[in-house]
Order: structure tokens, then C-alpha cells, then sequence
């Protein structure tokens, strides 16, 4: 337990020595406070544990309080990290380890987390994934190294794929953008590496689709002109493969569609043409345009679905959720990408001013 920052009901339970019931007690008592996951299960900050030790000398001590003392006390500064609560910075940590609900209204939640470490997701919960990872291709992210050796960055690729494998229900699916190939630093084919890590930690293949994004900038790495000694062959595309955890048919939901008969036709042909999205527009590195959320989300989940993106970034994939009335949960590491998805779904979502209808669709399976 030592450096956790977020914990269960049975965490702190076990943490503070008492059982789940005089928990619950105690919050109803307005003694110790909780937040929600999107699933309504209780989540207790580290912050709000010690505010209620302090507070307990002064009416009834816990029945083994020294037990949290000595955790609390080896808490290593790097593993401090952002509170859920009170959203201050509490420590500078080298490796930033943020665990915070930074923005929620009606159906959309933004945790700026890390995704590999957050806790605020239930396993089994989510009906669709949608996201375009870091492709590890020297992009400038503000909290993201995104120059891991090649072998790293499948290592962080496996760990990643396995928790959305949890996190998603039996019938959830994936919509996994990805590169087809990697010329810069040794030409490697991305997307059967990462298919193939994918296949490993249990998901299994559905189809890939196409991505042509119709905007080549002018080429000017040839290898060999007009010669067959040395040639560069290079696709310029993106490819979305496409995964499921157990069953394809999808049984859990609404099971109501909202996909009109000439989108159908058009996106289950799996070569998408639509342009790229613009970094400047937005002001993210490496957006992927509302389009392409917005059709997986369409064409693979039920109206009132959970949706998460483990990549946020600028938040397309929440802008999408919103023009479909799905639920949605994005995790991004940055808190200025969070910032910036924030501030889209209010200007470009105007959820401030939208009054959804959907219910809450993220109980967990039975
Ligand atoms: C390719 S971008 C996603 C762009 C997004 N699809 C959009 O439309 O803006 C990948 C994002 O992942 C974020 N990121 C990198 N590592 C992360 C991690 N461990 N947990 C959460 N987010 C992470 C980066 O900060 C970056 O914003």
C-alpha cells in the first residue's frame, strides 16, 4: 500500500485498520470524504485518509492508527504527486505520477493520470476504446518522451494494451490508430508488432481499416532516385485496428444504433478517406480529427455506451462521445493537453450549455 495516493473502500479499510461498514459510517458522518468513479464506487485520497487521522485525536481514534503512520511517513517524495481534491501540486515529483479527476460534467470525465498507474477506471466497465497512442516518432510532447529505444517502447506498449484488456467488458471492443511502418531509425512494421503484442495479452483481431489522410507532404527521402538499388517505398496512411476482448457480438447496452444507412455502407468499406487535423488549430503535437472517433464510435458502440480514450490528448475523442450522446472518460498525462480538451468541449462541445439525457451506462457487467 505504501505510495498509493487513491484507494478503495477495501484499501482504506485495511489501511486505517477498521472495516468497510465503519467506513461508510464515517462518511456518512461527514468524518472522512470520498469522490466517485463513473461507476459510483468510492475512492479515498491520501489526502483526505490523513485529514481525517488529524481530525481523529480530537474525537475517536482509529483502532490502529500507527499502522498508517509508518506508511505515511515512508511516502518518497518522487511518489508524491498531484491530490484528487483540492487539485494543488503537493510535491514536484521527477516523474510526474498525477492521479486526479480534473474535469466531469453530465457524461464526460477527464482524469489527468497516467494512464498506466491510474485506479479510477473499473475493469470490466467499458464498452469501446478509442485512441491514438504516442507512435514514438520524436513528437514533442509536453510530459511524454517520445524517443524510447524500439524494444521500450513495446514493452510500454504490452503494459498498456493489458490494462485496457481489463478494463473493457467481455463484448468491448478497440479501435487501436496506430502507424502501418516506421522508416526514421530502422524501418520496423509497427502495426504487426503491436497487433501481435495485442493477440499476447489476450484481445483478439478483428479487421484493420485503412486510413488515407490525403495530406502527403512533399516527399523528398527517395533512397535510391530512379534506380533499384536502395528504393523507399513509403504508404502514406494510418491504419485502426480494430480488437475485441471475448465475444464480437455485442450483446451488453442499449442496443440502440444511431448510424444512418449511407454512413454504414460508406465506413464498412475499410479505407477511410478524410483529411488530418491540424496541430496549430488545435495546439496539440498530434491530434487525430473528430472524424475518426466519431466513426468508430458510430459504427462499433450502442447510444449511452461507455467510451474511454487512455490518450487524450486534445480531447477529440470526448468532442465525439458528446456529438453521440456515449459517456465518456479520457485520461491524459499532461494537465495542459487536460486544460485544452476542457476548453474544447466547452467551446466546440459547448457542454456547458447542453443538457444531456443519457444515463450512466458504466455499472459493471453482471
Ligand atoms: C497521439 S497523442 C493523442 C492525441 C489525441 N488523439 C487527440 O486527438 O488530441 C498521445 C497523447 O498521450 C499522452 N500520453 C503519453 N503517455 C501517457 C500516459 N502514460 N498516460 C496518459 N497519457 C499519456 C500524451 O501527452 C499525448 O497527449
Amino acid at each position: 500500500m505504501e505510495g498509493k495516493l487513491i484507494f478503495t473502500t477495501k484499501e482504506a479499510s485495511k489501511f486505517l485498520g477498521i472495516s468497510t461498514a465503519t467506513i461508510y459510517r464515517m462518511e456518512k458522518k461527514g468524518l472522512i470524504s470520498s469522490t466517485r468513479t463513473p461507476g459510483g464506487q468510492r475512492r479515498f485520497s491520501k489526502k483526505s485518509i490523513e485529514k481525517y487521522l488529524r481530525e481523529s485525536q480530537n474525537f475517536e481514534a482509529p483502532q490502529n492508527p500507527s499502522r498508517y503512520k509508518k506508511s505515511a511517513s515512508s511516502i518518497k517524495e518522487s511518489e508524491a504527486v498531484y491530490d484528487i481534491e483540492d487539485k494543488e501540486r503537493v510535491v514536484t515529483a521527477k516523474t510526474p505520477q498525477i492521479d486526479e479527476l480534473f474535469f466531469h460534467r453530465d457524461s464526460i470525465w477527464i482524469y489527468n493520470a497516467d494512464f498506466l498507474r491510474t485506479e479510477n477506471i473499473e475493469d470490466n466497465s467499458i464498452d469501446l476504446i478509442v485512441t491514438s497512442p504516442p507512435y514514438n516518432v520524436d513528437i514533442k510532447y509536453n510530459s511524454h518522451d517520445d524517443t524510447m529505444a524500439y524494444e521500450d517502447y513495446l514493452s510500454f506498449t504490452k503494459e498498456w494494451l493489458a490494462k485496457c484488456y481489463k478494463l473493457i467488458k467481455s463484448d468491448g471492443r478497440f479501435c487501436l490508430n496506430i502507424p502501418l511502418d516506421k522508416n526514421k531509425g530502422g524501418q520496423q512494421c509497427v502495426c504487426a508488432d503491436i497487433t501481435t503484442i495485442a493477440k499476447q495479452v489476450g484481445f483478439k483481431y478483428h479487421s484493420t481499416i485503412i486510413w488515407n489522410e490525403q495530406n502527403i507532404s512533399r516527399r523528398t527521402a527517395w533512397g535510391s532516385w530512379l534506380s533499384a538499388s536502395a528504393p523507399y517505398v513509403i504508404a502514406p496512411v494510418e491504419v485502426i485496428v480494430i480488437l475485441y476482448k471475448k465475444n464480437w457480438k455485442k450483446t451488453s447496452g442499449s442496443g440502440k444504433s444511431d448510424i444512418t444507412r449511407k454512413e454504414f455502407m460508406e465506413w464498412t468499406n475499410g479505407v477511410w478517406n478524410f483529411m488530418g487535423e491540424s496541430k496549430k488549430r488545435i495546439g496539440h503535437p498530434a491530434p487525430f480529427p473528430v472524424e475518426l472517433p466519431k466513426r468508430c464510435i458510430k459504427l462499433f458502440s450502442f447510444v449511452g455506451d461507455t467510451v474511454l480514450d487512455p490518450f487524450l490528448g486534445s480531447g477529440s475523442t470526448l468532442l465525439a462521445c458528446l456529438q453521440t450522446e456515449r459517456n465518456g472518460i479520457g485520461v491524459e498525462i499532461d494537465k495542459k493537453y487536460c486544460a485544452l480538451a476542457e476548453k474544447r468541449l466547452i467551446t466546440e462541445g459547448q457542454i456547458n450549455q447542453l443538457k444531456l439525457s443519457v444515463p450512466l451506462h458504466v455499472a459493471q457487467e453482471s
